[in-house]
């Protein structure tokens, strides 16, 4: 299984996607870049130090990413995330430092192995838009580019068609879907089927160890409420997590080919994915593997069952 980098904006949701990935034995994180998103790339950065040495794995290098988006001011969510990105969780501090320059550190890896790694970017894509500006090419190094982001057939969830992490930089986004990478896509379509209820959360954490259960029931709490208070619905939705399985097992999603294009432009629709749906033999858009479908139970207990039997960081 090649070694994964995460590209993250963490973010309550991104720091399930980090434990899970720790916990599951088969999947080796190997570099963690972040990137200004759901809070600033200093917090984000924090937040990443502080959760892997909560997960025993100080040793797994941080990359400092992007401050701003390519273009226009970047947006916070804060509303879901909480005001430091983990919601009521308070971690330690931590003694480990970041390295600054994500996006050279990830251009070095993927030529220096070429088709090694597998990415899996799971907020806005501003440093790898930024790794394929200065050094063109170099995404179609990685061995695959799991992407958490857009709405293919389902409302967005910051614009009326725009999904979060595509939103905050379309540009880039653009960027990296026009680059000849080989990308998955893995949308709100799929990510809204992977929600989690506080009781299925609760139940799934029972015998797993107490400083790992209490920190996901203190970050989880603020986007169950949000969730609860705002949007009628009980739980949350695991969409970087799930990024982060369907990295590991593929399998464990239904996937289709859609022709797309993201909007840099539109007054109401910058960030949208544009999907050619014409009957017609020649598509505008590159063709994309896209994330639709999953069975739900399967996939909370795969997400749960590492986690439960996590007993310390893996040699
Ligand atoms: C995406 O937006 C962020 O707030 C989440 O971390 C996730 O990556 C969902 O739209
Ligand atoms: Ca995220």
């Amino acid at each position: 299984m090649p070694p994964l980098i995460l590209d993250m904006d963490p973010g309550v949701d991104d720091a399930l996607a980090l434990v899970w990935s720790l916990a599951w034995a088969e999947c080796d994180v190997c570099a963690v870049m972040t990137v200004s998103g759901n809070v600033d790339v200093d917090l984000g950065t924090s937040n990443a130090l502080r959760l892997l040495a909560l997960m025993g794995r100080p040793d797994i290098p941080v990359y400092r990413g992007e401050r701003r988006p390519l273009e226009g001011e970047p947006i916070r969510a804060a509303h879901i995330h909480g005001g430091t990105g983990l919601g009521e969780a308070q971690l330690p501090s931590s003694t480990g430092t970041a390295d600054s320059g994500a996006s050279a550190a990830l251009s070095d890896r993927l030529r220096s192995e070429p088709d090694r790694y597998s990415i899996v970017a799971v907020g806005p894509l501003t440093n790898l838009a930024t790794a394929e500006l200065n050094d063109p090419g170099v995404l179609a190094k990685a061995s695959e580019v799991y992407v958490m982001g857009g709405a293919i057939h389902v409302p967005g969830n910051v614009t009326p068609t725009g999904e979060f992490n595509l939103v905050s930089d379309p540009r880039a986004a653009s960027i990296v879907f026009e680059s000849n990478a080989t990308i998955r896509l893995v949308p709100l379509d799929v990510t809204r089927k992977m929600r989690v209820t506080q009781a299925e959360m609760k139940e799934g954490l029972t015998d797993c160890p107490a400083e790992i259960r209490d920190f996901l029931m203190a970050a989880t709490s603020t986007p169950m409420k949000i969730g609860r208070e705002k949007y009628g619905y009980d739980g949350m939705y695991l969409h970087d997590p799930l990024t982060a399985m369907l990295s590991v097992e593929p399998m464990w999603a239904e996937w289709e080919t859609f022709h797309i294009q993201i909007e840099t432009q539109g007054e109401f629709t910058h960030g949208q994915i544009v999907v050619d749906e014409r009957s017609q033999p020649v598509h505008q858009g590159k063709p994309i593997q896209v994330a639709m479908d999953i069975d739900r139970r399967k996939l909370l207990d795969a997400f749960f069952q590492p986690i439960r039997s996590w007993r310390g960081a893996k040699k």
